[in-house]
């Protein structure tokens, strides 16, 4: 679709590591009537595409050479979410795996990445009616959106969530381990010099430590109507 009087504008996200961005994003979507984009999964299919290449994560060119050569798409599935194809191959399922967790960090901090990754963005962006959800979406992607969203909770709480998701999924995995693998995350994202993860100096930041899921799409929604 191209940009048409009747499109929405663009809604941004933000926030670290299992803050709950993207169940509620793609929930929140749903309720707004709006597509959703998960822009986590570009960077984790960047991460699989060199990794699947044989390319060293922290070779900065090679990966930014990888990166260059991968022909990628995202399209929307059945439930709200994306399917990501890498060179004509769906690789959504192999997006979350450990491998792809340990690696992505250093894949997102290479310039050449970010920079092909932010163009398809923003293009998806400027067809509107997206919510869009990442760590740079509201201070880099689309600065101009008129709601920008800054979700987080404390690291213990997020890794005791992403725990109970392990195991509702029969994956045994110590709550310590995803606790230590996520704060090394959030400290590359946050203090890499190329787009770090912040809230927009005008995003609404706001601390699910003590709200549902329900509370806090239904807080989003609230803030959506002032501005839609
Ligand atoms: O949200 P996620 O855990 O799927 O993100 C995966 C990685 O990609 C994470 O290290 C941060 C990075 N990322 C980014 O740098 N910019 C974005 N807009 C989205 C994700």
């Amino acid at each position: 679709m191209s940009e048409t009087e009747s499109a929405r504008p663009p809604i941004a996200i933000d926030g670290p590591a299992v803050s709950g961005k993207s169940s509620v994003g793609k929930q929140f979507a749903v309720r707004i009537g709006y597509r959703f984009l998960d822009t986590g999964l570009m960077y984790r299919a960047a991460t699989w595409n060199a990794v699947q290449n044989g390319v060293d994560v922290n070779d900065s060119q090679a990966v930014a050479i990888a990166a260059e050569r991968m022909e990628f798409s995202v399209a929307d599935d059945e439930q709200g979410g994306n399917l990501i194809t890498v060179n004509g191959e769906d690789v959504t399922d192999h997006l979350h795996s450990t491998q792809v967790d340990d690696s992505v960090s250093a894949v997102a901090a290479v310039g050449r990445v970010r920079e092909i990754m932010v163009a398809e963005q923003r293009r998806l962006a400027g067809e509107g009616d997206i919510v869009m959800v990442g760590r740079d979406i509201g201070t880099v992607v689309i600065p101009d959106a008129p709601l920008k969203i800054y979700l987080t909770a404390s690291a213990r709480t997020r890794a005791i969530r992403r725990h109970r998701d392990f195991l509702a999924e029969g994956t045994d995995v110590e709550l310590e381990d995803i606790l230590s693998s996520m704060e090394r995350r959030d400290l590359v994202d946050s203090s890499r010099a190329d787009s770090p993860l912040r809230p927009a100096d005008d995003a609404r930041v706001i601390d699910t430590d003590s709200l549902t899921f329900n509370q806090v799409v239904d807080l989003l929604t609230e803030l959506a109507k002032e501005v839609l």
